[in-house]
């Protein structure tokens, strides 16, 4: 089996993100947006030629986004209405047919190094709050340094278009996706040279959102899914559409009724813009090693390695 990685920056209104950047003399370019992402699917691909597991090409995959300042994950997480940092992850194995979502964290630099371990660890499948932090802490992971300068951008991009109140803890949906859905999560899906398949996302959440929001990345099927045999898929979009259309349990379903990966995240997103009304981005790799990255918001980053070669794309033609 040829090893495949694919991943993606975060679907959403990237021109917002840019307009803020610029604002404030940071280098968050397109350029420098196709760069992160190529340099995580290589990471990622660098895993699976040395022999390595699916599991683990997600995990350095998304890590090295976490870690690279450019994107609403890890070190740049976006902010809560009440200016924290909050992070969701999760990973799948498609061999184990096991998920850890992490949620609501506040300690670690690498939320997806907290799943990673404790798909190892624990049987559970979803771990939160201060506890989970905690075991983070115990752990020895890297501690994550407070809100960011890109971060603080974004918050302060949609401080001045809220309209002040309780309305921004309503959970309005107008609003969220005005002030939230401006470059969201990351993502990683990858099959190795056993055939074995994984899946993963991590995010700082929809910016400026209600502090104690959960999305849908930590939650298996709804960000991210993984079957041996079948394939894998990674969302990104908003988090309320996500989990109310099950968008990747839905796309993998999709494959498993032998539907090509594009036309399997094309009816998932159709179906969730007529349950939900909402946009959202996925990532898809079915168990030949096929792979599609399909969105309907603005743009999508994304780049996946095959064959030791890269592609990558951005906008929505
Ligand atoms: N898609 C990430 C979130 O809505 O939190």
């Amino acid at each position: 089996m040829k090893p495949v990685v694919i991943v993606h920056g975060g679907a959403g209104r990237w021109s917002a993100v840019f307009e803020a950047a610029r604002k404030k003399g940071l280098d968050i370019t397109e350029e420098r947006i196709i760069g992160g992402v190529k340099e995580a699917a290589m990471a990622g691909y660098r895993v699976l030629a040395n022999g390595g597991s699916a599991v683990d090409a997600v995990t350095e995959a998304i890590a090295v986004m976490e870690g690279s300042g450019l994107f609403n994950a890890g070190v740049a997480s976006a902010l809560s209405a009440g200016g924290e940092v909050l992070m969701d992850a999760g990973i799948m194995d498609g061999l184990s047919r096991r998920a850890v979502g992490v949620l609501c964290l506040r300690y670690p630099k690498h939320p997806i190094r907290l799943a990673r371990l404790l798909l190892s660890k624990t049987t559970h499948v979803m771990l939160g709050c201060e506890y989970a932090d905690r075991l983070a802490m115990e752990y020895g992971l890297e501690k994550h340094s407070g809100p960011h300068p890109r971060a603080l951008a974004m918050y302060e991009w949609a401080r001045e278009r809220a309209r002040m109140g309780d309305e921004r803890y309503s959970g309005n949906r107008e609003l969220l996706e005005r002030l939230g859905l401006v470059g969201d999560t990351v993502g990683a899906v990858a099959i190795d040279s056993r055939g074995n398949i994984a899946a993963g996302v991590s995010t700082g959440g929809t910016n400026y959102k209600v502090p104690g929001r959960i999305g849908d990345s930590p939650v298996p099927g709804a960000g991210y899914y993984a079957l041996n045999g079948v394939g894998g898929a990674a969302a990104t979009g908003l988090g309320e559409a996500i989990l109310l259309a099950s968008l990747t349990s839905r796309v993998v379903g999709y494959l498993e009724e032998g539907l090509a990966p594009e036309s399997a995240g094309r009816r998932g997103l159709e179906v969730l813009s007529r349950l939900t009304g909402g946009e959202a981005g996925v990532i898809i790799i079915d168990s030949r090693g096929e792979y599609a990255a399909v969105f309907n918001t603005e743009a999508m980053p994304w780049a996946v390695v095959k064959d030791g070669i890269v592609e990558a794309g951005f906008w929505r033609r």
